[in-house]
């Protein structure tokens, strides 16, 4: 059998690292072996965005690297596809596999279906129901053209069905996310905080930090890249205001900044004003075990990544999702989960903020969470 995965932004990775890992068993013990090609289309290119992941994670070097880059979304989509269109006519794959819900998902699903190759959907059946989210396109595509589903909990299973997909098409194997997030927790454990924030401070800040308060580390993680909290100036400048004068006032906060925040930022006059807070730590994009290490101490996090929603909820800390609605509601504290959605709407947010700050970190562990998804994952596709 041949399959070829694919990645092309930051969160496919650790989605794709432990899939590789269960096909290397596989080949280990079955001498008619799998043949396994890794596509990476390029959508995200630079090294803390990219390689850093591949050497952190241990993912082969891609075979073929598509090298789409930026654009538009009819820009990337475009040219992925016809670029992976070259790839599947030359490798005759049994199987294409695409993880999540990012440009490359899409494209190249539509290109599989288009060349008659069968597609399976690792995290299928998220459905935050905002048509206005570039992802919740690119999942109902994805979904509405694969051959076999593979759902991270009951929920997406119950949408898929929902949307009347045949029950033989859909298989509910758990998050392959927390596969990675439980092969790498020690490794990220034995990370020192200060050594972190060191290493990936961003220059020009004046930083005197005290971390801990009464012997425990006391500090507010963040994270923001999605178009609708930082490209309108007045939405991204009225969360800003609060982050700094609020949350920054209280503790230290760290925030990763996304190369799409940072453009933003410093288009709309924001980034010096950053760099100068007191209290609030600009850093480069972080390596996973960098991320996983900061958010096991965080008092809080913020953001708007589905990714961190689900890494909170396994690590148990209280978690401000900064959207209206989510694909996950697993991850909510109404399904048992550590996160609560604040849209952007500084008033909801400054309230929740002061209700979460008196919670205590208490992980929680959804169905079949359970570190082994990607076998479950491979077996799917052998069964088929
Ligand atoms: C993409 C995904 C989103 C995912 C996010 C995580 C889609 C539709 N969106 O959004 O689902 O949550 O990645 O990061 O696929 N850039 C760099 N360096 C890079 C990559 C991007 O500077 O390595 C810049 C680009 O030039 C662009 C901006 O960052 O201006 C945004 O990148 P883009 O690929 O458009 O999407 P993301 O916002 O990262």
């Amino acid at each position: 059998m041949k399959i070829i995965s694919v990645v092309g932004a930051r969160p496919n990775f650790m989605k794709i690292a432990p899939f590789i890992r269960a096909v290397e068993a596989y080949n280990k013990t079955n001498a008619a072996g799998i043949e396994h090609l890794l596509v990476h289309t390029g959508q995200h290119y630079d090294d803390k965005m990219s390689s850093a992941f591949f050497k952190a994670l241990d993912i082969p070097d891609a075979d073929i690297n598509l090298d789409v880059g930026s654009g538009t979304h009819a820009q990337q989509v475009g040219q992925t596809m016809m670029a992976f269109e070259k790839v599947v006519q030359a490798e005759k794959p049994d199987w294409v596999v695409v993880v999540g819900d990012v440009n490359a998902t899409l494209a190249c699903s539509v290109t599989a279906k288009k060349e008659w190759v069968r597609c399976c959907h690792i995290e299928a059946g998220l459905r935050s129901g905002d048509m206005t989210m570039p992802e919740e396109v690119n999942r109902l595509v994805t979904d509405r053209l694969s051959d076999l589903l593979l759902t991270p909990d009951l929920l997406s299973s119950e949408n898929l069905r929902k949307e009347g997909v045949a029950e033989e098409k859909i298989k509910f194997v758990g998050n392959i996310m927390i596969d990675t997030l439980e092969a790498q927790r020690s490794r990220a454990e034995e990370l020192s905080i200060q050594a972190i924030i060191q290493k990936n401070l961003i220059p020009g800040q004046p930083i005197h930090l005290s971390l801990t308060a009464q012997g425990s580390p006391l500090y507010a993680l963040m994270t923001l890249h999605r178009p609708s909290n930082v490209d309108h100036p007045d939405v991204f400048a009225g969360i800003f205001e609060f982050l700094l004068k609020e949350v920054a006032e209280d503790m230290p906060l760290f925030w990763p900044v996304h190369p799409r925040a940072r453009q933003k930022m410093e288009e709309f006059g924001l980034w010096q004003r950053a760099l100068v807070c007191p209290g609030l730590v600009l850093l480069e994009p972080l390596g996973y075990h960098d991320m996983l290490r900061l958010n096991m101490d965080a008092r809080i996090m913020l953001t708007d990544s589905g990714g961190l929603q689900e890494e909170c909820t396994v690590l148990g800390t209280p978690c401000l999702t900064l959207r209206w609605n989510t694909e996950r509601p697993v991850t909510l504290r109404e399904h048992g989960g550590a996160s609560v959605l604040v849209g952007n709407n500084v008033v909801r947010i400054r309230e929740e903020y002061k209700n979460t700050l008196s919670s205590e970190r208490r992980p929680v562990r959804p169905e079949l969470w359970d570190g082994k998804a990607a076998e479950r994952c491979l077996k799917a596709i052998l069964e088929y």
